[in-house]
């Protein structure tokens, strides 16, 4: 018996020299090891020898045993380490290489317009704050003085998530596209954190006809003070720093009343068309950005009502708020002159490569 586990020894180590690789040493496993395997056969004969003999072949197999183990788990090492070792030499990757990436990659116009207001915002020590696209009917209406049946609700209709999902909620939890980012408005608000001096870059979607100036889903950036003294000046005087900046000293606005059931009084606030100067005509026709009138709808903005104020627990008769919301899609087209924001979606490389 001695004998066979002297061979099976000579066996494996003869078998263990040839192979190289894990699925070699899984089936070596249980050739030798398994409840089937060969050692498992020798030991079957145990039970016929004599004690003494037991005594020395049963430590003589265990051994044998081990052996086979630890040599299994070291050629399974080794067999990692030059795995390793040729990936190393195949797949070398020097980071030190210096590759000309000019030209492969260009940032998108709308990114570039909102990270430069996000810069300039930041210049005069606006906070920069997030908010979620998907938004539920509460904030995005009902908070903002909007409540269910306000005819505003036409203008600002959008995308709800799936009627299935939102037809056994109340009106607060039922979820949409949000129409705007004054939603977030209410959200820094709730946090009850004063005074409040934000910007909120960010995406929003609308239920529109599309044409130059409208598109389904489109980049606004949220404006929004609350103090116990800030004027209309701080609002006027903010923006038309970030105008001049962004567009050019020329840059000229105009205040318009306007109706927004969340500020109160409420203004629209247009840019001096850059597209057309001013010629009113982009190559024989009409511009199609300012529709020929010279002025391209911004922003609207002015006072936060009262009533958005209290109903997130904040006392207008001490604390008022500023705020304005802008189109950041027609900024871009007026900076790079687009003459129609509809481009920017339709993926086009080409438009891009220029920016
Ligand atoms: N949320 C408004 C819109 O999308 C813009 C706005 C923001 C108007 C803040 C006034 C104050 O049309």
């Amino acid at each position: 018996m001695k004998e066979k586990l002297i061979n099976l020894k000579n066996e494996f180590i003869e078998k263990v020299n040839q192979i190289n690789t894990l699925l070699e040493i899984e089936n070596l496993n249980k050739e030798f090891l398994w409840k089937s395997g060969k050692l498992q056969e020798i030991l079957k004969w145990l039970k016929d020898l004599s004690v003494d003999e037991k005594k020395v072949i049963w430590p003589e197999a265990n051994s044998l045993r081990d052996f086979i183990w630890i040599e299994l788990e070291n050629k399974a090492k080794q067999i990692e380490e030059q795995r390793f070792a040729n990936i190393e030499k195949e797949e070398k990757i020097d980071v030190t290489a210096d590759f000309e990436t000019k030209g492969l990659w260009h940032k998108h116009p709308i990114s570039i317009t909102s990270n430069l207001l996000e810069e300039i915002f930041i210049s005069m020590w606006f906070k920069v704050e997030d908010g979620p696209q998907v938004e539920n009917e509460r904030l995005n209406f009902d908070m903002l003085n909007i409540p269910d049946n306000h005819p505003a609700r036409d203008v600002w209709d959008t995308f709800w998530i799936s009627d299935d999902i939102n037809k056994d909620l109340q009106s607060w939890e039922k979820v949409l596209l949000r129409t705007h980012t004054s939603p977030v408005q209410i959200r820094e608000m709730l946090k009850w954190n004063l005074p409040i001096k934000i910007i909120v870059p960010g995406r929003v979607f609308r239920y529109e006809q599309e044409d130059a100036r409208h598109t389904c889903n489109f980049y606004q950036l949220e404006w929004l003070v609350v103090w116990e003294k800030v004027t209309f000046w701080d609002l006027k005087g903010t923006l038309e720093t970030a105008m001049k900046k962004l567009l050019w000293e020329k840059t000229t606005l105009r205040f318009r009343p306007s109706i927004f059931p969340f500020t109160e009084p409420s203004a629209e606030i247009d840019v001096s068309c850059q597209i057309c100067s001013g010629t009113w005509e982009k190559n024989g026709k009409s511009c199609s950005m300012c529709s020929g009138s010279w002025w391209v709808e911004l922003l609207g903005a002015w006072m936060v009502h009262p009533k958005v104020l209290s109903g997130a627990w904040i006392d207008p008769e001490i604390y008022s708020g500023f705020a304005f919301g802008m189109w950041i899609d027609r900024i871009a087209a007026q900076r790079f002159g687009v003459n129609s924001s509809r481009m920017f979606y339709q993926g086009r490389l080409k438009l891009n490569e220029q920016f």
